[in-house]
This record gives C-alpha cells, structure tokens and sequence, in this order.
C-alpha cells in the first residue's frame, strides 16, 4: 500500500505526460488548493517541447525528459526512467497521456495510475477514440486504473460514460471524454493520495 501522508503533509506524485497535458493541468490546478494533499515533485515526458512540460515549467514544477531512443533498448530506458523518477522519491505515480508502455522496473517500484479514453476493457490501444468510432460505439468514456505489464488491461479504479453523438468526429468526441476524464482524475489521484492504495490479487482500492 504506497502510504498516505500525514493530515498536514501532501503526498508526493510525479506525472508523465507525451502531448498536451490537460490532464496534467487539472491536477496542477486542484493541487493548488492545500486541501487537495497532493504535491506534484516533477513532471516527465518521453520527448522535449511538448505542451505537458510548458505547463510544468508554468507552474514552476521541476521537468525531465528522458526519451527512448537516447537508450539502446527499452530496458535501458525503463531503467533510466526508474531513476528520474526515483529521484523525486514519489509515492506513486501517474501517467495522464504517457504513450510508451512502462517497463517492469518502474512498474515493480510504483503504484502507477493510468487515465485512458474509452471504457475499458473495451478500445485499449493508443486509438481508443477513433476505435470506438470506427466501431459505431453509442458510448464511450474513459477509465483511471492501476498499470499492469498489459496494455491498458489493469484494475479499474473509476470510468466515467459519455455518449457518441452522431456526428461526432475524433476531436470533437475525444474533446468531450476530456471534459469528463479531468474531473475523474483528479478525483481518483486526490482519493489516493489522501487515503492510499492497495494493490493485490490484481484488484486495486482505495479505502
Ligand atoms: C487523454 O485523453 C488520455 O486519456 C489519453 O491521451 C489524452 C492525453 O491528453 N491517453 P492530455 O495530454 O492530457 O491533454
């Protein structure tokens, strides 16, 4: 069970983003508030000049990058990651739009949540909004759960639905899973924080 701090101590989070980083931004902003009991330590990218990081440097949180391909296998990197991160000494971890599969090391080492967007088990992969559109989906979502060796396949914490509009098209459907993925990350990153998660049997909670 990665511990929860002490009423008047934040627990410590790093957060890997590849893109954008809204998500990463919902929880800059709610660990504003003290209250939140989140400390974001440091933000990680698998690339330089992506928006995620601009938005660390923004809110004054400490970033690295630590690429794939400056490493001669994927093993390599994990292990370099490992370190980057283990250097914040994080409680736990959180990939909001990370788009490399994480290695055992990190793995092994971390509780690391995931937000996807689809209602997994179904569309899991890197395109899970064009999936779910090319599948003629009514519904979609997004899901917070525990990262596993799989793909997208580990204990679900939280989904929240949101319904395919007939005209939908990628980014207008992937825009409206956001407006509904933010508020759940945030949640779920704060209840574990606060309360703590316990990963066993391939199920995870949070009390
Ligand atoms: C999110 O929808 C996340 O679920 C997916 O990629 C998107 C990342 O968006 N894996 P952002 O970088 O947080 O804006």
């Amino acid at each position: 069970m990665t511990a929860p701090a002490g009423p008047h101590e934040p627990t410590g989070i790093v957060v890997l983003v590849s893109g954008s980083g809204t998500n990463l931004q919902a929880l800059i902003d709610a660990a504003a508030d003290p209250a939140y009991g989140v400390r974001i330590l440091a933000v990680g990218g698998d690339r330089a000049g992506i928006t995620g990081l601009h938005r660390a440097g923004a809110a004054g949180i400490p970033a690295f990058v630590c690429r794939v391909e400056d490493h001669d296998s994927r093993a390599e990197w994990d292990a370099a990651l490992t370190g980057r991160i283990g250097d914040h000494a994080p409680a736990f971890v959180v990939s909001a739009g990370f788009m490399k599969l994480l290695g055992p090391e990190v793995l092994g080492r971390w509780t690391v949540l995931n937000t996807h967007p689809a209602l997994l088990p179904n569309f899991p992969g890197a395109h899970a909004v064009r999936d779910a559109l090319a599948a003629g989906a009514t519904e979609t979502g997004c899901t917070v759960h525990v990262v596993d060796a799989g793909v997208d396949t580990g204990p679900v914490l939280a989904q929240a639905r949101v319904a395919v509009a007939p005209d939908d098209t990628e980014a207008s459907l992937h825009e409206r899973i956001k407006a509904v993925e933010h508020p759940l990350l945030v949640e779920i990153v704060g209840r574990a924080a606060r309360e703590g998660i316990t990963v066993s049997d391939g199920k995870a909670t949070i009390p």
